[in-house]
């Protein structure tokens, strides 16, 4: 499976580890230039046991302005930039979308207040890129997934010892077989919570994940699962 991932911070590099642990292969772009390359470089030189890429499995690394290309022949484009920038992304590279599922990782969260979400009411940031998406192509379809996993529980595989969930919202079934096809190959269990409206609760529940932090001690090391 070939992943395209947008923005190469420290979600990206979560997803990623994920990714090629489960045999992906890797395209990064960045807005910043060289930040995509460095973080292809990071990859590369983890050791094997850890998920190392195999020889290609990070294809390419660039900066935005040549994301176009890293489009094409894609299965999945994962969105990992702070709202509302996936908006604009989408809008950009609509056309270049057409086909691909693309993923949204987003939690619209106010951080000046940390106390509310910059969505409107009865809104979720996934819904404003799937309408992006829709009005350039609607050959491509928007799964909400990853904005409850923490970057380092991504990059670790786990918490406390267990498989992480990943809740998955869409309304195309091939689109969110093909994000669970990414999520189990990186040893993880995807969760289908049902259509993309469903990103309201998951953005909201993670807002409050992500205020219960410090008041538990958390230190972004804590995981959403259901468990029986
Ligand atoms: N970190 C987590 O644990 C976590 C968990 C769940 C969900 N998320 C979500 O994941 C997204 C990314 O978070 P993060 O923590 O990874 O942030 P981050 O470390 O700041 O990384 C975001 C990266 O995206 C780049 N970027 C911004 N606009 C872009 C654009 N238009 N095109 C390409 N690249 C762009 C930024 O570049 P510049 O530095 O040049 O701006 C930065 O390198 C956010 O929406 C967040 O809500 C994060």
């Amino acid at each position: 499976m070939i992943v395209t991932i947008v923005g190469a911070g420290r979600l990206a590099e979560g997803i990623a580890v994920r990714a090629l642990a489960g045999g992906c292969t890797l395209r990064l772009a960045d807005a910043e230039p060289g930040k995509a390359d460095a973080l292809a470089s990071r990859l590369r030189a983890r050791p094997p046991q850890l998920g190392r890429p195999r020889p290609g499995g990070v294809e390419a690394a660039t900066d935005v302005a040549r994301l176009a290309g890293l489009l094409a022949g894609a299965d999945v484009v994962v969105l990992a930039v702070p709202y509302p920038e996936g908006r604009r992304v989408a809008s950009e590279q609509g056309a270049a979308m057409a086909g691909l599922t693309v993923v949204d990782t987003c939690n619209p969260v106010d951080f000046s207040t940390f106390d509310t979400l910059l969505t409107s009411p009865g809104m979720s940031a996934a819904e404003e890129i799937a309408r992006e998406v829709a009005a350039v192509t609607p050959a491509a379809h928007v799964v909400k997934a990853f904005n409850t996993t923490f970057a380092a529980t991504l990059a670790a595989g786990q918490a406390a010892g267990l498989p992480l969930d990943v809740f998955l919202a869409g309304d195309d079934s091939a689109a969110k077989e093909a994000v669970a096809a990414l999520v189990r190959s990186g040893g993880m269990r995807p969760v289908d919570v049902g259509p993309l409206r469903r990103a309201r609760e998951l953005e909201a529940f993670q807002l409050l994940h992500m205020t219960l932090q410090g008041p538990l001690g958390l230190d972004w090391g804590s995981a959403l699962k259901l468990l029986p």
